[in-house]
């Protein structure tokens, strides 16, 4: 576990309301329309960093049940479980570096909204589609929000890797096909905005 970086996403949770950072959305459904665009019934999904989004709860409720949640922060599972109250039993719940995350089982969707863009040196970017390309069943899908190359240089003080269409596609292609490809602006809380790139890409 990196403990600088579980540190620092501790005390963002701790010291920060859902709407005082600037990822926070109300609806998330850039992520539904992609999920619900896979047709699969039912897929096993793991949100990867999931922090205090509402997409878990929004799947729960849309009628999804085999779903997981990982985060490096503990704090925001903790919160995260609160919200769901009773329904928090419909999910597996992980407090884990994403790096560090070993596990036999594959996910029929693996969704990643603002994570994957914090790791910026070539060795870890490498771990991570390695992990994806291992973790994810055959057929099954990635679905990725980044900055795009006109989104932000930073987020929450870290430096991010933004990707253009061409990048993330190189990125992914050993072992993933492109489905599908949007750019759409975030706006924060702050009322800035935030251009993310989404992609759907389906395992070969
Ligand atoms: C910008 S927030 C996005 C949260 C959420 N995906 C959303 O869309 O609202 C980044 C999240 O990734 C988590 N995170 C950052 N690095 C991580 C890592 N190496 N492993 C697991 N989670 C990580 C943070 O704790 C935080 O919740």
């Amino acid at each position: 576990m990196n403990n600088n970086l579980k540190n620092h996403w501790e005390n963002i949770y701790k010291n920060k309301n859902e709407d005082e950072v600037s990822w926070s959305q109300q609806i998330p459904s850039s992520s539904i329309k992609l999920i619900k665009s896979t047709g699969i019934n039912n897929p096993k999904i793991i949100d990867v960093g999931s922090g205090r989004s509402k997409l878990l709860k929004s799947l729960i409720d849309i009628g999804y049940n085999n779903l997981t949640y990982l985060d490096i922060s503990e704090t925001a599972l903790k919160k995260s479980k609160e919200f769901l109250g009773d329904k928090s039993n419909k999910v597996k719940w992980i407090a884990e570096d994403i790096l560090n995350f070993k596990t036999e089982e594959k996910f029929d969707i693996w969704h990643d909204r603002a994570v994957f863009h914090f790791l910026t040196e070539q060795n870890l970017i490498e771990k991570y589609v390695d992990l994806v390309s291992r973790n994810i069943s055959n057929d099954g899908y990635l679905i990725l929000g980044t900055f795009s190359e006109n989104g932000p240089l930073k987020c929450s003080g870290l430096n991010v890797s933004r990707y253009s269409k061409k990048l993330i596609q190189e990125t992914f292609i050993k072992n993933f096909d492109l489905k599908y490809m949007f750019h759409i602006d975030h706006i924060t809380p702050f009322n800035t905005t935030q251009n993310f790139l989404f992609s759907l890409f389906k395992k070969y």
